[in-house]
């Protein structure tokens, strides 16, 4: 309801009487007083006057009703130990597909590879619940696929070159811009469900631990809309999740790629592997060609590009 109450109030120019919303809306307008009385707790601020009702401002926040048309489910956090945590219990308790955990801040923001994930107010985080059909060793395409989706809707909206780094890392000009953590529930065949964490650096300048870090802010030069991007890379995802399994997945994925033909040291849990990024296989394990020529496969790692030791 407060949706749509924003929504007609956004599209008028002027005041819009309390009759007319509750004509509108099918509700009383009793109802639509206390609507409007808990939009302006929650921060947007609106006159009211004998004319009616007037929006003056909306807070920047990622706030549910924010995010009309989007098929999503979302549960809102103005503050959270980790948007993974809650998805994790979300889905176990039978979340549908889809479902987005969105959180302001974390105070226990996970990274990948156990490490830390600094994620303080104007970033973005968010953990998508997907449940796919797929075998659990394609999961780490969903990585790939969201990477993908997160460049193509960085470069749509604000014109900006942006490149992927193994597995899953956003890059702008070789600076990490958004971290990606999926965690998943699986069965030997049969996944239950992946959790899609998506952590973007947008108006706080947040230097991560691994790497060099930069912001969106930092690199447009003012503040973004954080609702703009994230309504949009949650309809990029959508629009990418049913071509999952699509040999133009792997094809997009290498054309967004700055790994790819680079000389890397891949930190894996078996040791260190050195040598030249070749390629990517279909389940998304890096190719490297070893400085003997022989190829090995990394499964998960630590990427870093550049180096060899
Ligand atoms: C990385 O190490 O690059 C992955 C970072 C993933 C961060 C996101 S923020 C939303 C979600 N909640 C978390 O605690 N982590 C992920």
């Amino acid at each position: 309801m407060k949706g749509r109450i924003l929504e007609l109030l956004r599209r008028s120019d002027g005041y819009t009487s309390g009759q007319a919303l509750s004509h509108s809306l099918g509700t009383s307008r009793v109802s639509i007083w206390k609507h409007i009385r808990a939009l302006k707790d929650a921060g947007y601020v609106i006159e009211a006057s004998p004319r009616g009702y007037r929006l003056i401002s909306s807070p920047d926040l990622l706030l549910p009703y924010e995010f009309p048309g989007l098929e999503h489910r979302i549960r809102y956090f103005p503050e959270i130990g980790s948007t993974m945590d809650a998805a994790r219990e979300l889905a176990r308790q039978g979340a549908d597909d889809g479902m987005v955990v969105i959180a302001e801040s974390q105070s226990r923001g996970r990274g990948r590879l156990g490490r830390e994930w600094l994620s303080p107010r104007g970033g973005i985080y968010c953990t998508i619940v997907l449940r796919p059909r797929i075998s659990p060793v394609y999961a780490p395409r969903i990585n790939l696929m969201a990477s993908i989706a997160v460049a193509t809707t960085i470069r749509c909206l604000y014109n900006i070159d942006v490149g992927l780094k193994w597995p899953n890392d956003v890059l702008i000009r070789g600076e990490k811009v958004c971290g990606i953590l999926a965690e998943m529930d699986a069965e030997l065949d049969r996944v239950n469900f992946v959790n899609l964490g998506i952590g973007i650096n947008a108006n706080a300048a947040v230097p991560q631990f691994e790497t060099r870090a930069t912001s969106l802010k930092a690199t447009v030069g003012r503040d973004i809309s954080r609702k703009e991007l994230l309504s949009e890379l949650l309809r990029e995802i959508d629009r990418r999740t049913p071509q999952l399994m699509g040999p133009e997945l792997i094809e997009q994925w290498r054309a967004l790629s700055e790994t790819l033909g680079k000389e890397v040291s891949i930190r894996t849990p078996g040791g260190v592997i050195t040598g030249q990024a070749i390629d990517i296989d279909d389940t998304g394990a890096l190719i490297i060609r070893r400085p003997d020529g022989a190829l090995t496969e990394a499964v998960a790692g630590d990427c870093i590009h550049g180096l060899r030791s």
